[in-house]
């Protein structure tokens, strides 16, 4: 009698994208990286994930991405799973994107960030939050993040986070412009413009805007300025944006997106018609609430329980 084939356990869940709200480059650690205050969002640009577990006594991670990405993280967070919890198995993911590259919006991050979270569900094994983060700052600054969503400061390198309350969304638009700007490049220029007198400035500032929960018209970016240097048709962006209306309109990350926050949804419809030309969505705000709600439903049939990180129905 041959033997039943073993299950495969599948899900399909959203990777969300994330705008810096402010972010704050203090100056260069023994480390090598820079020291940041920032405060994240997630938004509700996302790409999709499909990931699928079938237990086996081989271990083998295949990814169908049809951008073959290079050194994509989401396929390095799978096998970094399968080795912190010690288990054998096939892992196939099925990347579809969505969030543009090289734009500021953490889309790579938030990829590996969802393998992350969904993986041990799947392959039935509860990793503690501690190690998973541990897993996602190996993998990159920005991945942590997304392992708990929402509005957080981020301190450090930026994985050290701090929940900020949850609230309404501002009507908000995002223009990507179809630059790729480089990270390491964006940092490098910014550097030698750091000064230790600016620092304990930097970090008041921050802080009376994060007790603001991070929606400021004091909320600035400090790449903006190398940034635009290099890329003066984003500077333009910005004034277009502040003169449609927006009363916070920022670069995220080390761009090269803007983002613009409005005070009604008839103004932000009205300035996205005004850009016209320019790749400007319309997107919301999501809480942390919202988030770990769309993770418990997209892994509903394996998991019991809506705590977080999601926890695995298998796991023993
Ligand atoms: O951590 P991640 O791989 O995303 O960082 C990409 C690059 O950005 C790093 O190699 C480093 O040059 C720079 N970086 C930094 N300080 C940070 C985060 C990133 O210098 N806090």
């Amino acid at each position: 009698m041959s033997r039943a084939a073993p299950p495969v356990r599948e899900a399909r869940v959203r990777a969300l994208a994330k705008i810096n709200l402010d972010l704050r480059v203090l100056g260069k650690r023994p480390d090598g990286y820079h020291e940041l205050r920032t405060v994240f969002q997630t938004i509700s640009l996302s790409d999709t994930i499909r990931i699928a577990f079938t237990p086996s006594r081989e271990t083998r991670v295949e990814l169908n991405d049809p951008l073959r990405i290079p050194g994509n993280l989401a396929l390095q967070a799978a096998e970094l799973v399968l080795d912190a919890a010690r288990t054998r198995g096939r892992v196939a993911i099925g990347l579809t994107k969505r969030i543009p590259m090289g734009a500021g919006l953490g889309g790579g991050s938030s990829d590996a960030a969802a393998v992350l979270l969904a993986l041990p569900v799947l392959a039935g094994f509860a990793l503690p939050l501690p190690r998973v983060c541990e897993l996602a700052a190996a993998l990159g600054s920005d991945v942590p993040f997304f392992l708990l969503g929402g509005t957080a400061a981020g301190v450090g390198r930026g994985g050290e986070l701090f929940p900020l309350p949850d609230r309404p969304s501002p009507a908000a638009l995002l223009v990507a412009p179809g630059l790729h700007v480089s990270t390491p490049e964006a940092y490098r220029r910014l550097s030698p413009r750091l000064t230790t007198e600016s620092q304990q400035n930097k970090i008041f500032s921050f802080q009376s805007l994060a007790w603001d929960g991070g929606v400021s018209k004091a909320a600035c970016n400090d790449f903006e300025a190398v940034v635009f240097q290099q890329y003066p048709q984003l500077a333009r962006l910005k004034r277009r944006l502040q003169k449609a209306g927006a009363f916070q309109v920022l670069m995220t990350g080390s761009g090269s997106a803007i983002f613009g926050l409005f005070r009604t949804d008839a103004e932000a419809c009205r300035a996205r018609s005004g850009l016209a030309g320019e790749n400007a969505l319309r997107i919301s705000l999501v809480t942390r609430a919202r988030y770990r709600s769309l993770w418990w439903r997209a892994l509903g049939q394996h998991i019991d329980q809506k705590i977080w990180p999601p926890r695995s129905r298998y796991a023993r």
